[in-house]
């Protein structure tokens, strides 16, 4: 079949009490073998049915997806962990209850049944249950746990809205259900419990601080989260360029109550080299960059991270869409959603974050790949 050339329906879902005939007409697709993108509260998924491999397969092809890096199954009832998993850890029926259905992926062992291509040839599954009627009513309309990782291509920042879905997966996906856009606009937080210390592999849109009341032994995985980490390897899709803006992404940290001068002064001389750039910037921060000559996208208030999680990959997107080579912003908190967001942001810079404490080389700046 040829992934590329499908022809793609987008329809309107009511989010709250979804049309049953449309999702009805979703899950035979599914039950067919083919490719429904849906909202969750996170961010848009890329469904397929999770027992048939090479519908399972047709994720990868439509995405660009290394195969190496495994997906996460949906399920709708807590009880359903048992289709994907096996050796079920009292722990994650625990967890389960505590927060599902809602942004928290486990890592579990895996059970036969799932296509293998879903783990990578890993042993292991990732299993959530997300909190959202969409995707909730699809999944029990097929009758089969459901494979989706974001409905972006591979390195493009995650999908919170259809168009974004549309824009990147246009003709390599059947039908993409519209319900609006994303509550959380981060992906889910990735928790395995198969390793000795439960394991956060991917910070998301469940906080380390709610998971540490359940787990006080908690670990974080991954070296920007050094000062929290023990040795433990992160997820396989953690070690990959991720959530890449076309532009060339300039993290800041530091400065203190210079920061935001030092930022200007550095956009200033960007433009004075002719170079078109766009700031991220927090309501607070806005009019201090109103006056530029720059594309502005404002994230929220730099006090509420749930709404900066919410607008941040629509707005690295917008910025994208504007055609800019570089986009600045500043560095943010990293407590509760701070870890997501700052993690997302560690991935679009490529790990380039400028220390506005240290000495500055502008010419490192323009030419860093
Ligand atoms: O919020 C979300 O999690 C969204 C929505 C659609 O549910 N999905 C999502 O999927 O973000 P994806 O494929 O973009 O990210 C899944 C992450 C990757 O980092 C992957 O490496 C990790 O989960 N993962 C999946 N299965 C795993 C496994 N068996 N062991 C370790 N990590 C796993
Ligand atoms: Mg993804």
């Amino acid at each position: 079949m040829n992934t590329y050339s499908v022809n793609t329906q987008i329809l309107r879902v009511n989010p709250e009490i979804p049309e049953p005939e449309i999702i009805s007409r979703a899950s035979r697709v599914l039950l067919e073998g083919g490719l429904v993108a849906f909202p969750t509260e996170t961010v848009y998924g890329l469904g397929a049915n999770a027992l048939d491999e090479s519908a399972v397969n047709r994720i990868f092809a439509a995405k660009q997806r290394p195969f190496y890096d495994p997906l996460i199954v949906h399920i709708a009832e807590k009880r359903d962990i048992t289709l994907a998993a096996t050796d079920i850890p009292e722990l994650a029926y625990m967890l389960a209850e505590k927060f599902w259905p809602g942004p928290l992926t486990l890592v579990l062992k895996r059970h036969g049944r799932v296509a293998p291509s879903v783990s990578a040839g890993l042993g292991t599954v990732a299993v959530r249950m997300p909190n959202h009627p969409i995707p909730l009513d699809l999944i029990r309309a097929a009758g089969v746990p459901v494979a989706a990782p974001s409905a972006n291509l591979f390195t493009r920042p995650s999908p919170t809205s259809a168009q974004h879905v549309l824009d990147d997966l246009g003709g390599r996906v059947d039908i993409i259900l519209d319900g609006g856009l994303c509550l959380i606009g981060l992906e889910s937080t990735v928790l395995d419990l198969t390793s000795d210390t439960p394991t956060i592999l991917r910070p998301g849109g469940t906080p380390a601080e709610a998971l540490r009341e359940t787990l006080p032994e908690l670990v974080i995985a991954g070296s920007h989260v050094a000062s929290e980490n023990r040795e433990s390897k992160p997820s396989p899709g953690m070690m990959l360029k991720h959530y890449s803006p076309k532009a060339k992404f300039l993290l800041f940290s530091g400065g203190g109550e210079n920061a935001i001068a030092q930022v200007q002064q550095i956009a200033i001389q960007l433009i004075g080299q002719g170079k078109k750039i766009g700031l991220l910037v927090t309501n607070e921060e806005f009019d201090q960059f109103s006056g530029m000559e720059a594309e502005i996208e404002v994230l929220g208030s730099g006090t509420n991270l749930a709404v900066i999680g919410q607008t941040l990959f629509s707005r690295m997107r917008a910025l994208d869409k504007k055609g800019v080579e570089f986009i600045l912003m500043r560095s943010l908190p990293r407590e509760g959603l701070g870890l997501a967001i700052g993690d997302r942001l560690f991935k679009a810079a490529e790990q380039r974050i400028i220390d506005l404490d240290l000495p500055i080389n502008f010419s490192d700046l323009l030419s860093s790949e």
